[in-house]
């Protein structure tokens, strides 16, 4: 496997420029094989449509020549061959794919300190994380150089957590867990998109992941759970950040996946069942512990539950009631 090895990661270096830039301990390695089939396949692209144009012109039907020249039946050697060379290169494209899948998924990272272990969920349409010490947040938050282990489930259906940057993709499934490993190796935010279709707005299942630049500074994030100025209204608007809600309802009126919550506060709302509720405090309570029990007509019964502390929930209906009264 050597000097297929050598030769594959000078294929890497010379890799195609189209690729997003290099963020993750397990990018360089993912190149180098991506490289190897690009350029294997380029080859052999090259090569067959070549030798395809060369016989056609050269043994094309000539007047003079109208019956096929004599030829063997068969050479035993040349089958061996284009039998042995692609076997060959098949089982050490998977032998050499196989071992860099493995080093992403969740095996032990080696001695380079405690990884920082995140639990992700895919939901209808957004990404949930929680980080150590309890901070949930709608991005992911991982420190550059320290080893970050996600844990990854998914409350409906089938999602695919994709983070181009680091050049990992790993499925959350429903009722399983599945596991990423690698190391950030360069500080800054990334796009995280989801890679399984999962419905109306997969596209906009989208998120992001904050690198930071040191431990310090992730801490100072994680520790942040109040808002600044302490307000009702103002924790109300980071629930509703930090939750994720506004993956699926607007604050300005916009429709999506479910009804914007602009001006809704106080209103009668007409439900899927024909009958209508007031939207208050013990609506609001509902329609988070248990959502598909009062469905807003028109819209699909896909709201998973939220769980809110006390405070959290006072602090997400004074936020409503502020959008109601905002002019
Ligand atoms: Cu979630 Cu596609």
């Amino acid at each position: 496997m050597g000097p297929l090895v050598e030769i594959a990661a000078r294929l890497a270096a010379a890799a195609p420029r189209f690729l997003p830039a290099r963020a993750s301990s397990v990018a360089g390695d993912v190149d180098r094989v991506f490289a190897f089939v690009f350029w294997l396949s380029m080859f052999f692209f090259v090569l067959i449509v070549a030798l395809t144009i060369l016989f056609v012109v050269r043994y094309r039907r000539r007047p003079g020549r109208l019956e096929p020249e004599p030829s063997p039946s068969h050479s035993t050697r040349l089958e061996l061959l284009w039998t042995a060379v692609p076997l060959a290169l098949v089982v050490f494209l998977f032998a050499w794919s196989t071992r860099t899948w493995l080093s992403m998924t969740g095996a032990p990272s080696d001695g380079a300190g405690r990884p920082l272990e995140v639990q992700v969920t895919g939901r209808r349409w957004s990404w949930w994380f929680d980080h150590p010490g309890g901070k949930g947040a709608a991005e992911l938050h991982v420190v550059v150089n320290r080893p970050a282990e996600l844990v990854l489930s998914a409350t409906d259906v089938i999602h695919s957590l994709y983070v181009p940057e680091f050049r990992l993709k790993q499925d959350a499934v429903p009722g399983r867990f599945t596991r990423l490993a690698f190391t950030p190796t360069a500080p800054g935010t990334y796009p995280i998109l989801c890679a399984e279709y999962c419905g109306t707005d997969h596209s906009r299942m989208l998120s992001s992941v904050v690198v930071h630049p040191d431990q310090a500074s992730f801490d100072a994030w994680a520790r942040e759970g109040v808002a600044a100025d302490g307000s009702l209204v103002a924790l109300g608007k980071q629930v509703f950040a930090r939750k994720g809600c506004v993956g699926c309802h607007s604050v300005d009126g916009t429709r999506r996946v479910g009804p914007s919550l602009k001006a809704l506060w106080g209103r009668e709302e007409k439900l899927a069942d024909g009958t209508v509720a007031k939207v208050d405090g013990e609506y609001l309570r509902e329609s988070l512990v248990r959502p598909g029990a009062k469905v807003v007509a028109g819209f699909a019964d896909v709201m998973p539950p939220v769980a809110l502390e006390e405070r959290e929930l006072q602090a997400l209906a004074a936020y409503l009631q502020s959008l109601a009264e905002a002019p």
